[in-house]
């Protein structure tokens, strides 16, 4: 099986290009379904998430065409049969997105009910209150989730939690509806209002995303459009905590410093030093980080996204830190396998507590989701010796071309074919 290997202990150094986001390409592609002509959007990942919301649009009759490493052009005219393929779609949590297209669209949607990462309970309830509040009714059927409206009325939603998949359907399924829709308590992630500035490219009138007030007038067409996805935060928040725990110096490019505060915030409060420039940020850190106290909150709190990330290198800080998950409810796997690296964390609830270590040491891990498996490379990095991860196919969803990016900034990094172990014995 493939697996990642790491030689730790190597500082960080040198230049490395931020791709696109993968929450908002994941988004932005199937909003495309809303549109009457064919949309070119560029700065795509290229990941597997976003093959894979490819393909399942190629599936319903979409032609989808890959333009150039980083760009793809959309023609949704041949959707007929707003189905979405069972097979593909159970394995990623973004097809829920699928549904609010396509109900938008065609006022019909039949979706495989959304798989996603495994760290809790992924409930989709606020999404179809925002569905039935437009008009529409479901029911559940043998895995697949079917939605009907004869028409789609705008209509004020309030949502009963921040949640970003849930704004996303709702301004899909209302973008095309009839009058004015209001979403209240809106998630203001950067990839909501990058989804709301497509929407408004191909001609919507979607207003106040960003805040946690979302106003949209229903239009009868969508026009088709070039637009270009925003860069990926998280992506670049894993990059910048690898230094802050490696050691180094190096610059991001292709970044949106304002979508990072957060993160940089954190990470000047651990002592790394963080210069912002209009496009890229230069990250150096010569020094043991200083312990602090993590709450992840919704945008724009600091990202649970970044959670393990973060604990990967409290894990040798200097002192006692706590790391507060209050989005999930049950983001803490990837901690046995810190510790099989020796880093010395409990968890009570949904509180970690990191008792920094001088050092890490090297050890066969595993990736138990995407976020998960980019705390391991970044524990990796910064451990004594040589760390292996397994499953990497969840880093591999979600981070383009990880291991050569690492590389190339001076990590001693590499994939390596190593056979099951289990099969030696046969
Ligand atoms: C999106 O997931 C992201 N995924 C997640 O990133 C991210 O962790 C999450 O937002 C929070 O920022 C994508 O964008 C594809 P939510 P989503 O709806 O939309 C509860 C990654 O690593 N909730 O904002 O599924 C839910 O249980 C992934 O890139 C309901 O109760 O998250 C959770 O506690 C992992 N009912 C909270 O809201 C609902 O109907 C936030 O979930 C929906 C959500």
């Amino acid at each position: 099986m493939e697996k990642i290997m790491i030689n730790g202990g190597k500082r960080l150094k040198g230049i490395v290009r931020i791709s696109g986001a993968k929450n908002a390409a994941v988004a932005i592609i199937p909003a495309v379904i809303l549109s009457d002509g064919v949309c070119r959007i560029e700065n795509v990942p290229n990941i597997q998430d976003v093959i894979i919301m490819a393909e399942i649009l190629r599936e319903m009759g979409a032609r989808v065409t890959r333009i150039n490493r980083t760009a793809i052009e959309i023609d949704p005219k041949g959707i007929k049969e707003p189905v979405a393929a069972y097979e593909l779609v159970r394995h990623m949590r973004a097809s829920s997105y699928l549904m609010g297209a396509l109900l938008g669209k065609f006022h019909h949607a039949q979706v495989a009910l959304p798989g996603g990462c495994d760290f809790g309970v992924r409930p989709i309830d606020q999404h179809l209150k925002s569905f039935s509040i437009l008009g529409a009714s479901h029911t559940i059927e043998e895995g697949m989730i079917k939605i009907n409206a004869d028409k789609l009325v705008g209509k004020r939603i309030y949502l009963d939690v921040v949640s970003v998949g849930a704004t996303v359907n709702a301004m899909l399924a209302s973008v095309k509806a009839e009058g004015k829709t209001t979403i209240e308590n809106a998630a203001k992630e950067p990839h909501i209002v990058d989804l709301a500035n497509f929407l408004n490219s191909m001609g919507a009138d979607v207003r106040g995303a960003g805040t946690d007030v979302i106003k949209i007038n229903g239009v009868k067409t969508l026009r088709g459009s070039t637009y270009s996805i925003i860069p990926d935060q998280i992506e670049a928040g894993t990059f910048m905590a690898a230094v802050a725990g490696a050691g180094g110096d190096v610059t991001l490019q292709n970044v949106i410093p304002k979508h990072l505060e957060p993160i940089t915030a954190k990470l000047r409060e651990m002592g790394v030093t963080i210069e912002e420039y209009d496009d890229s940020v230069r990250v150096i850190s010569n020094q043991r980080l200083k312990r602090c106290n993590v709450k992840t909150r919704p945008h724009p709190g600091f990202p649970t996204d970044m959670q393990p990330q973060i604990a990967a290198i409290l894990a040798i800080a200097d002192g006692t830190s706590m790391v507060n998950e209050s989005v999930w409810d049950n983001r803490f796997k990837y901690v046995d396998e810190l510790r099989r690296m020796g880093a010395d964390i409990s968890v009570s609830d949904k509180t970690a507590v990191v008792v920094g270590i001088d050092c890490l040491k090297g050890a066969p891990v595993k990736a138990t989701d995407l976020r998960a498996g980019a705390a391991m490379i970044i524990a990796g990095l910064e451990a004594d010796g040589t760390t292996t991860i397994e499953d990497i196919k969840h880093i591999e969803r979600g981070y383009e071309d990880v291991v050569n990016k690492f590389a190339s900034i001076g990590a001693d990094i590499r994939k390596i074919y190593d056979r099951d172990p289990a099969a030696k014995t046969s």
